[in-house]
Formats: C-alpha cells, sequence, structure tokens
C-alpha cells in the first residue's frame, strides 16, 4: 500500500487497545495500522518512546464571545493555535443569535469569525435565546448541518435566558429529530436572590471575589440539573449537561442513567484540578469562570464519574479574559467577565492529574476527552479514534517529559494562567490534522485557515448507531434511549 506519511514506533492507542507499532496516512486519512509497515519512500514521523493518540475534541468553547461587556480574547486565530499545542484537533464553539438575529444568522455569523483563521476543524452548537422566535428554525439547522443546540437556564441580562416551557419544547424537537440540547444549568431565580443578598459595600469589600463562590451553593447547579433531567425525561429528548461541576449533579445524571433518561455529562478540566480556596488569592478574582470552581469533594465525584461512566466528556469552556479585562470587576465580582483560557492546558492536564496520578488510564482519557465526544457530538467515525478510515487526527506526546505553564510562551491571547508555574507532561510534540502535521517539535506550524468546518447529521446517543437523519425520519420518532444503550455504545 502507498502511504503518504508514516508515523513510526509509537504507543499507538486505538479503541481495540494500545500496540506499539505504525499508522499509515494516505491523503487525509488513517489507511492502515500495523507493525513495520514499509514508508516506500513516503516522510516518516518517528514516534519511539512516545504514546500516539486520537486528536482532542473540546466540544465546549467560547472565541471571540462578547459577554459582560468584554470580548473573549482568544479568536479562532489564537484559540486553535492554542488547541493546537495541546493536540487538539476539533473544536465547537457556540453560535448566539444576537439582536433579533435568526439561528441562521448566528450562523453565519460564527462561520465569518472562523473562516481564514481556524487552524483545526470545527462547528457549532446553535443556541436557542428567544424560544418563540426561533422553535421554527431548529429543523432549518437540521437540514444545515447542524445538530446540537444550546440553552442557558441563566444569563437574563445578556438576552439568553430560556425557560422551563423553551426546554421542554425543544426537548420535544430534539426526540423529533434525533439531536441533542445542551444545558448551561444553574438556577436563575434563587441565583440572583443570594447575589441580590449579598451584594453590598460592605460584604464586597469584606470578601471581595470569595462572594462568586459564596452566592453559587451547590444546590444551585443540583436543582437545575434535575429539573432539566425531568424535562428530559418527560419528552424523551436527548440532553447534555455541559460544564458539569458538583457532586449533586454527578449523582443526578448517575441516577437518571440507570433510569433510562438520555442525559450525557460534560465536565470541564478546571473542575478536576482547582479548588475554590483560589478565590482567596490577590488576585483570585482571575478565576471566576461559570459555574464557579468547587471544593476537593466535587473534584473528586467528578473524577469518580469520568472513571464509573456517568460523566462522559471533559472539555474546557474556554472562555478567555487577560488581566485587563477581569480588571473590569473592580471589587464587584458581580461584574467580573467570566471564563477562564482552557484550550491549550486541556490534554496536559488531564494527562498529568489524571493519568499520571493513577485517576485514569490512558484509554480512559482517550475516551473522554476524544471518542466519546466525537460520538455524542455526531462526528464519529470521522473523528475521535485512531482507525482505519477515520480522518488523521493525530497527537504525539511523551510520556513523561513535563513543561512548566509560563504564560508569556503560550498561544494564548491570555497573559496569564490559572495553571502558571505547573509543571504539565502532556504538550503536543507533534499535531496532525487531516493528516498535516501543524504542530511539530511542540511550535505550531500550521496554516491559519485550513481548518474546515463540519457537517453533522445527528447527535447523541443515537449517533453513535451510525444512523443519518434520513434514516431517521423514514422511521419516525424514536423510543427513549435506554441504560444499556449507554452502554453498547461505549458512552457510558
Ligand atoms: O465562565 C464561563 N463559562 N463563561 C462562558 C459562558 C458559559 O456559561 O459557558
Ligand atoms: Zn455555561
Ligand atoms: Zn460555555
Amino acid at each position: 500500500m502507498r502511504f503518504d506519511r508514516l508515523i513510526k514506533g509509537g504507543n499507538v492507542v486505538t479503541p481495540a487497545g494500545a500496540f506499539r507499532g505504525d499508522i499509515g496516512i494516505a491523503g487525509e486519512k488513517i489507511v492502515a495500522l500495523g507493525t513495520d509497515l514499509d514508508d516506500g519512500g513516503a516522510p516518516v514521523i518517528d514516534a519511539t518512546g512516545h504514546h500516539v493518540i486520537p486528536g482532542i475534541l473540546d466540544v465546549h468553547v467560547h472565541l471571540a464571545l462578547p459577554f459582560m461587556g468584554a470580548v473573549s480574547a482568544d479568536d479562532y486565530s489564537t484559540g486553535t493555535r492554542a488547541g493546537a499545542r495541546g493536540g487538539v484537533t476539533t473544536l465547537i464553539d457556540f453560535a448566539i443569535p444576537y439582536k433579533g438575529d435568526s439561528l441562521s444568522q448566528a450562523v453565519d455569523n460564527w462561520h465569518k469569525r472562523a473562516e481564514g483563521k481556524s487552524l483545526i476543524d470545527y462547528t457549532f452548537h446553535v443556541c436557542i435565546t428567544r424560544w418563540d422566535e426561533h422553535k421554527d428554525q431548529i429543523q432549518g439547522m437540521v437540514d444545515r448541518g447542524f445538530t446540537t443546540f444550546k440553552e442557558f437556564m441563566i444569563y437574563e441580562s445578556e438576552g439568553w435566558q430560556s425557560d422551563d416551557r423553551a426546554m421542554f419544547g425543544t426537548l420535544e424537537k430534539m426526540k423529533e429529530y434525533g439531536t441533542m440540547l445542551l444545558v448551561h444549568a444553574e438556577s436563575s431565580r434563587v441565583l440572583d436572590e443570594l447575589i441580590a443578598r449579598h451584594h453590598t459595600p460592605e460584604l464586597m469589600k469584606m470578601y471581595g471575589a470569595r462572594l462568586h463562590p459564596m452566592t453559587r451553593p451547590n444546590f444551585i447547579e443540583a436543582e437545575a440539573i434535575a429539573r432539566a433531567v425531568q424535562w428530559s425525561e418527560a419528552t424523551g429528548g436527548q440532553l447534555y449537561i455541559v460544564h458539569m461541576s458538583t457532586a449533586e449533579g454527578t449523582e443526578i445524571i448517575r441516577a437518571a442513567q440507570a433510569r433510562g433518561v438520555p442525559v450525557i455529562a460534560e465536565t470541564c478540566v478546571q473542575y478536576l484540578v482547582l479548588e475554590d480556596s483560589v478565590f482567596a488569592r490577590e488576585d483570585g478574582h482571575l478565576y471566576a469562570c461559570c459555574p464557579q470552581i468547587k471544593k476537593p469533594r466535587d473534584m473528586e465525584r467528578l473524577w469518580k464519574g469520568l472513571k464509573h461512566g456517568e460523566v462522559s466528556v471533559v472539555s474546557t469552556d474556554t472562555c478567555t479574559f487577560t488581566r485587563e479585562q477581569k480588571a473590569l470587576w473592580k471589587g464587584d465580582w458581580t461584574k467580573i467577565p467570566m471564563g477562564l483560557p482552557g484550550l491549550e492546558t486541556l490534554l496536559p492536564l488531564t494527562y498529568t492529574r489524571g493519568v499520571l496520578e493513577g485517576r485514569l488510564t490512558l484509554e480512559e482519557m482517550c475516551t473522554k476527552l476524544s471518542t466519546n465526544p466525537a460520538k455524542v457530538m455526531g462526528l464519529f467515525p470521522r473523528k475521535g479514534a485512531i482507525q482505519v478510515g477515520a480522518d488523521a487526527d493525530i497527537a504525539i506526546i511523551h510520556p513523561s517529559w513535563r513543561h512548566q505553564v509560563v504564560p508569556s510562551e503560550m498561544e494564548t491571547n491570555a497573559d496569564w494562567s490559572p495553571y502558571e508555574g505547573w509543571d504539565l507532561a502532556g504538550f503536543s510534540r507533534t499535531t496532525l490534522s487531516r493528516g498535516e502535521v501543524i504542530v511539530d517539535g511542540y511550535k505550531v506550524v500550521g496554516r491559519a485557515g485550513r481548518g474546515k468546518w463540519l457537517p453533522r447529521t445527528f447527535a447523541g446517543l443515537e449517533g453513535t448507531t451510525g444512523e443519518t437523519s434520513a434514516m431517521r425520519m423514514s422511521r419516525g420518532p424514536l423510543s427513549p434511549i435506554r441504560v444499556e444503550d449507554l452502554k453498547a455504545a461505549g458512552v457510558a
């Protein structure tokens, strides 16, 4: 067989297990896996002594997002370069309709942000912010290749908030189309009340950024997750809880999955590695993200949820703000632009704290960072695994070599990092996207604008069957998905 490129001698992680051997690439695809493949004169990448893993999918990213009076500081140029350095080869951003925009206009706007800039492949979740206007536009978005939708239970002041009626109606449509609703689950009315009670000059002076965790007790997330799960159970619509941060939320998901509710949970790496004592630091306001960083018992429960299966995906919720942008808070925690940089450190943090510290195996890490996100977002088998026929999206990492996080050396536009000074293994020595080397010797070498938009025809657990939307439409609405389906799909 003729190859355009070979990766030789690495510890290759595939869905069937890891083996020491070679990957043959022709054009954009993986065409052979084996030992001692003959290069036939094709360029060879030596992966001896390294892990060769599927390219990471970060399925929760906000690039150049106008939010809380600022615009997030990583756009499709810096954000995707940062991702590539961290082995990320696919990202999913959120297209949000502004000022009377339709869903289609929101997606057009987001396409413009990415075009000519993105180094890696991408697509968007479509945000429904005004149910009465947007509900009849959902089918059109499915026809345009978008199969994941998003609703926020908070952010009334941004004009993004959805109520129970919208969530219920959207989930009914998700069931009809075989698509999936992503939900930011926090209980807005009680949250608003707690914020109002604490929003006094005296308390702000006394507690500063600590008021952020103080006004968001765990029940704020837990109640909202329970409510969204209830609507998923009632409608049979596929639900995906984004950035789950609490032990209580994880328990609710476990119980719901056990009784067959089609719900999937994502956590973000910051909830696995940071604890809320950061808010007591001098620069504690920098760490404000939403939901906020929680406590060690939440971190432990989330790791356990990843190991046991109720937490299916790790992402970043990248929403970068610089020190100058974060300074907008001026002592009032409700004004801090919320979000953290993340794309560049997702793999290093999960590898170092997860694999090297014995919380996950290397294979489990690849499942949570690559295979599961690809499956539930309707991108598998094109993305998410090293197997014949898949896009040659690959990261090559050294098993133990560590690099210190120094913000000025990073690709992100952030001038700080929540992980500054941490020694992390798992930065990508070589990243390939569709067969092309975009990171070489830990340096980004790929060309801006080469990333492609990825159309989709399905999402959620149903997507793991490989069924197309045309097949689905021809057989009518789906029966509820059961926990057995989760297991069979390898997502649990
Ligand atoms: O702090 C965050 N997460 N900012 C982005 C908006 C969101 O809720 O995901
Ligand atoms: Zn959110
Ligand atoms: Zn987000």
